[in-house]
């Protein structure tokens, strides 16, 4: 065990920073005796639209109904194509199904695993409508080469701002703010996530056009939502509704949204922390054999949403652990993450590659070979603990582990 001793509790991969402030907005919310979405989910939308130079923001239960939003308000459907990269969590390509159009699987760069603008140019057909970059574990897509292609084949970009809401692009922030091609952009606010509601999401739209259509699918199709029907604040006396589509129940609500605001006055702070922990992995991580941590672009300002070290190549051939067969199954990595947890520190992965995944190799008749960056970066890659509260005594355990760890598994 070395310097380290053992740890007598499991360090978890996150943790959600909830305090004080949390506690008194749900207290003071519950307290006003209207739950359901009303005028603190409205000044959470105006403050995170602040945020994030964006004017057309709506609350949504999720960011995977957020995103599905932002595909039926564009009207796509069957017989469409859509963009996704393969690395990613299946809620990005999930969507494009829920449409009833087809998800087309792209590659990722090595050095940050977002979307490759290279191969998404030789994916483009006469169907393709839409794609969705995800900036992954907070680092920002190339959104200049990709809205060059958008608007060269008329589409419009979705992005999936999932572990981004403090990122930016060359100076702009990521989302419906910064590029111009981006129609919509779609934030989670999910318990492992940089501003969290516990569950909850918010869909950025370009137009106010956009923005009311979403409004409407995301509540039932109602003409109206509750707040404008009953509450004379909401609109000044009583407003007969309609039904104009066959909509679906995605609204936020004001716990949420409480609880939002409360986590948005902390955002700024809990990134510093969250880039001081990085920096210090990064500079402990360079004396370690064998792994490297993701690249950040000079030209980015990363929102620092995880934080993953890929295994070296040579790594895999290590003596096989036994696993459970999946197709994506990676014994090595597989092997490092339980000698992790075997020394008290969680760890995962981010993502298996979805070409690989039963139900897209089943629907797309895809496999590694579809997309083979994504492919062998989700068999080497390991996410490590990361979280605002974490101390940095904690960083020093978890690289310390991973050495064991590494030396335990590949020798
Ligand atoms: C990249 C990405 N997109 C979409 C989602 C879906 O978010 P939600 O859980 O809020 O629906 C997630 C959630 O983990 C994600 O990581």
């Amino acid at each position: 065990m070395g310097l380290f001793h053992m740890r007598d509790e499991l360090l978890k991969l996150h943790v959600a920073d909830m305090g004080e402030e949390e506690v008194a907005a749900l207290r003071e919310a519950l307290a006003g005796g209207w739950l359901t979405r009303g005028p603190r989910t409205t000044r959470f939308e105006q403050e995170l639209g602040r945020y994030v130079g964006a004017e057309q923001m709506l609350g949504t239960n999720s960011c995977t109904a957020a995103l599905h939003l932002g595909l039926s308000v564009a009207g796509i459907g069957p017989g469409d194509e859509v963009i996704v990269p393969a690395q990613t969590f299946a809620a990005s390509a999930n969507v494009v199904v829920h449409c009833g159009a087809r998800p087309v699987l792209a590659d990722v760069r090595p050095d940050t695993h977002t979307i490759d603008p290279g191969h998404v140019a030789e994916l483009i057909t006469e169907r393709t409508r839409a794609i969705i970059p995800v900036h992954f574990a907070g680092t920002p897509a190339d959104l200049d080469e990709l809205a060059e292609l958008a608007d060269k084949h008329g589409l419009f970009l979705m992005e999936d701002c999932a572990h981004a809401i403090e990122a930016q692009y060359r100076g702009r922030p990521v989302g419906v703010g910064g590029c111009p091609a981006t129609r919509f952009a779609a934030y989670s606010f999910y318990t492992t996530k940089n501003l969290i509601t516990g569950e909850g999401g918010m869909l950025a739209c370009r137009t106010p056009e956009d923005r009311q259509r979403a409004q409407v699918l995301g509540l039932h199709g109602m003409s109206a939502d509750a707040w404008q029907r009953y509450s004379s604040a909401g609109g000044g006396g009583f407003r007969l509704y309609d039904i104009i589509a066959a909509g679906y129940k995605y609204n936020m609500f004001d716990l949420q949204a409480a609880l939002g605001l409360a986590q948005l006055a902390k955002l700024d702070a809990n990134w510093e922390r969250r880039r001081e922990r990085v920096a210090q992995y990064n500079e402990l991580i360079a004396g370690v054999e064998g792994v490297t941590p993701l690249a950040y672009p000079a030209y980015v300002k990363p929102a620092y949403h995880i934080y993953l070290v890929r295994l070296d190549p040579a790594l895999l051939k290590a003596a096989p652990v036994a696993t459970d067969g999946a197709p994506h199954a990676s014994p090595v990595r597989d092997g490092v993450i339980n000698a992790l947890r075997r020394r008290q520190v969680e760890a995962y992965v981010h993502y298996i590659c979805l070409s690989e995944t039963e139900f897209y190799r089943r629907l797309l008749g895809t496999d590694d070979k579809t997309t083979p960056v994504a492919a062998d970066l989700a068999r080497r890659s390991i996410t490590l603990p990361l979280f605002p509260t974490m101390a940095p005594a904690d960083v020093e355990y978890v690289v310390a582990m991973l050495k064991e760890a590494l030396s335990e598994i590949c020798g």
